[in-house]
């Protein structure tokens, strides 16, 4: 075999590895190998995609993200058209419909499918060759827009099918986010004071019509299949179960709570069963969807107008209720908003028990006309917090007070301002204890520093005890500092130390976000990392530069700029910084730095040095420091009475170092830095 054909099948041989890992962990979700050993895969076939472009294809799995962003989708012209279905809202409405269509073929028995009715947004996928063509949206039924290149992105779906697939097929399912993904999209955008999405289906229609597809890419879209649009060459199965089967077989998520219902009594007790169960599942669902099984049968059956006779959607009455609201609360967010919320009489909706919902801003209380002490009608929609819908107005009893916000801060007392154009109050004073606390919190929490153990009732006792008061004083937290706190053991101690000390490698786009800069949510700290490679190039970016790049406007850019000059923020940042938090971008470390690339492993003990010492500085200056010699050693640096490794790296032919010849290096090394 020459090079290339070796090259060529160890890619072929990784794809196949990484989709069969990527069809475990996303579709069955039962993995086989650590996250870790599926991105060393990964990462080898990326270097051999690197060093051999031409092997490159659209359906390997390191193309998920590939496009560049887009000015405009596509139009897709269903060759099939995608239908809508007919709702139900009881019993007697199924009852109806079953009375129809048993009419329409009388004498034949018929069994049904019941599945779920999963809350999110219709989309066709289209594979031709065995490889995904064309993903779109149901649009009119007749022409949707072409999201291709968002819909790759979701690991769910796969980019290629098994030989034997039909030469050309289409696939319907429904893409949606996940109650945790939903919740975090809406407080990321709440912290970024954009509107929150009102319910699941906006949510996955937002995300998958991103221009961008690596804004897509980075919100946590799933699917499910639940309908075979067409197929070329293929003999059709006889029942729909028997269809879902196959797609399965062929490597699409389908969902595991599909009944097989012999009668309408089943179909029946299944809906009610789910309408009480619907909260144990991790993604909302809007109602249960009754198929005629018998594939026969649905085309006997045929259609009324753009609705299937052969299937009914059965809904979920809304989920609605009404109560009192006692109060409105004012919290104080990090960038100084005073954010009203209602405080509720304790009310039961859907299974859960409300006790507090959003009022967006003293306009909308107003707009609403919604007053203390009003009965009102409050609305759960999945996942999202709840709102208030309006008052009662009948039921007012002219004690009711209009609600005004209050005229200074009700945590420092400082004075409340609200700026031309704006629809948020704000409390003047920076120094705001609220907004401190609220900063720390968002700092160490999921998505920006990801600290864990460090969530918002550590973060309060330690801002309260005064042992810290911004979010560079947690890295100087040491084991007696914590072990000061009520409730604070030995090993939570230093469980807290150990998750801070991982959280110093976050990466760039993290630490932005994390920073807290007004209007930044993690979408522009993601970009912002793309454009600047560290904090220090960001702090010296202009007011046109940051206008410069696509999707930042005036608004977020001297949100920027006024953040970064503050004095209280560059302390922050100074304290960061002297902690050792990474402040590059991974492609700043790889490509800028002396050691860049290049891996040490240290053995035996060192004379001059601490071990940890010196791996701090490998990390400075680029390198990466591990602890087993593999073939990826690049250095291994002895000290006296080293054990096997040794004998490993010189069997690897791997340059050995002894201590004396390290600290030459790092002398030359750093003093490129100079
Ligand atoms: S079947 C002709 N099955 O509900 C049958 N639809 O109101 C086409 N949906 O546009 C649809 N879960 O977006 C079907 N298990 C399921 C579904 C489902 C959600 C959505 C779909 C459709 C809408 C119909």
């Amino acid at each position: 075999m020459t090079e290339v054909e070796i090259v060529k099948k160890r890619v072929a041989s990784l794809r196949e590895q990484i989709n069969y890992h990527n069809h475990r962990y996303h579709v069955l979700d039962s993995p086989e190998i650590s996250d870790a050993e599926y991105d060393a895969l990964l990462l080898e076939l990326k270097k051999l995609e690197e060093s051999h472009p031409d092997l490159i294809s659209p359906d390997s799995p390191t193309q998920r993200v590939g496009a560049e962003p887009l000015s405009a989708f596509g139009t897709v012209v269903h060759p099939r058209p995608l239908l809508s279905l007919a709702n139900a809202f009881c019993d007697e409405d199924i009852d109806a419909w079953y009375k129809r269509i048993s009419g329409l073929v009388p004498g034949q028995a018929i069994d049904f499918v019941c599945e779920l009715k999963i809350d999110g947004l219709a989309v066709a996928l289209t594979y031709d060759n065995r490889s995904l063509v064309t993903g779109a949206t149901r649009g009119n039924g007749y022409q949707g827009e072409n999201i291709t290149q968002n819909l790759r992105t979701i690991k769910s779906i796969p980019l290629s099918v098994p030989a034997g697939a039909p030469a050309k097929f289409e696939v319907r399912g429904e893409a949606y986010l996940p109650k945790k993904g939903l919740a975090r999209l809406n407080e990321e955008r709440s912290a970024e004071g954009l509107p929150l999405f009102a319910n699941p289906r906006n949510a996955a229609a937002g995300s998958v019509r991103q221009l961008d597809p690596r804004i897509t890419a980075r919100r946590p879209l799933d699917i499910f299949i639940y309908a075979l649009g067409w197929a070329e060459g293929m003999q059709m199965p006889s029942t729909h179960r028997e269809t879902m089967q196959y797609l399965k077989s062929l490597g699409f998520k389908i969902n595991p709570h599909m009944a097989h219902c012999q009668d309408l009594e089943e179909v029946k007790a299944c809906y009610h069963g789910w309408a009480g169960r619907r909260e144990e599942l991790p993604y909302d669902i809007d109602g249960v969807v009754i198929k005629v099984n018998s594939i026969a049968l649905q085309e006997e059956l045929g259609f009324v107008g753009h609705d299937p006779r052969w299937a009914i959607a059965y809904k979920f009455p809304a989920v609605q209720g009404t109560t009192r609201l006692l109060d409105i609360g004012i919290n104080v967010g990090r960038t100084g908003s005073l954010n009203p919320y209602a405080i509720l009489e304790p009310v039961n909706i859907g299974g859960v028990t409300i006790e507090r919902a959003a009022l967006h801003n003293e306009d909308d209380i107003h707009r609403k006309d919604i007053r203390i002490g009003d009965w009102v009608l409050v609305q759960r929609a999945g996942e999202v917090i709840p709102e208030i819908v309006g008052p009662v107005v009948s039921r007012r009893t002219g004690v009711e007070k209009v609600f005004l916000m209050p005229g200074t801060c009700p945590v420092c007392h400082a004075e409340v301002i609200r700026a031309e154009g704006e629809a948020m109050h704000r409390c003047a004073n920076t120094a705001c204890p609220a907004q401190a606390l609220e900063s720390i919190i968002h700092f160490a929490s999921k998505g920006a520093m990801d600290i864990e153990g460090v969530g918002e009732k550590l973060c309060r006792s330690l801002f309260e005890k005064g042992l810290i008061k911004d979010s560079g004083d947690l890295y100087s937290l040491t084991r007696d500092s914590l072990l000061e706190l009520d409730r604070m053991g030995e090993r939570s101690a230093a469980n807290v130390l150990a998750s801070l000390e991982k959280s110093k490698q976050r990466s760039l786009p993290n630490l932005i976000f994390a920073l807290g800069i007004p209007n930044i949510g993690e979408e522009t700290a993601s970009i912002l990392a793309q454009r600047y490679n560290s904090i220090d190039a960001l702090s010296n970016a202009g007011l046109e530069e940051l206008l410069g790049i696509p999707s930042i406007g005036p608004k977020v850019s001297d949100g920027i700029l006024a953040f970064l000059r503050q004095p209280q923020n560059t302390d922050t940042i100074e304290k960061l910084r002297k902690a050792g938090v990474n402040m590059q971008s991974d492609e700043a470390v790889r490509r800028d730095l002396p050691f860049s690339g290049v891996d040490f492993v240290i053995t035996g003990k060192l004379a001059a040095s601490g071990r940890q010492e010196l791996e701090a500085k490998i990390r400075a200056l680029g390198g990466k420091p591990g602890s087993d010699v593999t073939k990826k050693t690049n250095y291994l640096i002895v000290g006296t009475d080293p054990g096997a490794k040794l004998a490993r790296a010189q069997s690897l032919g791997i340059k050995v170092l002894d201590e004396n010849e390290f600290l030459e290096m790092l002398k030359d090394a750093e003093a490129m830095l100079k």
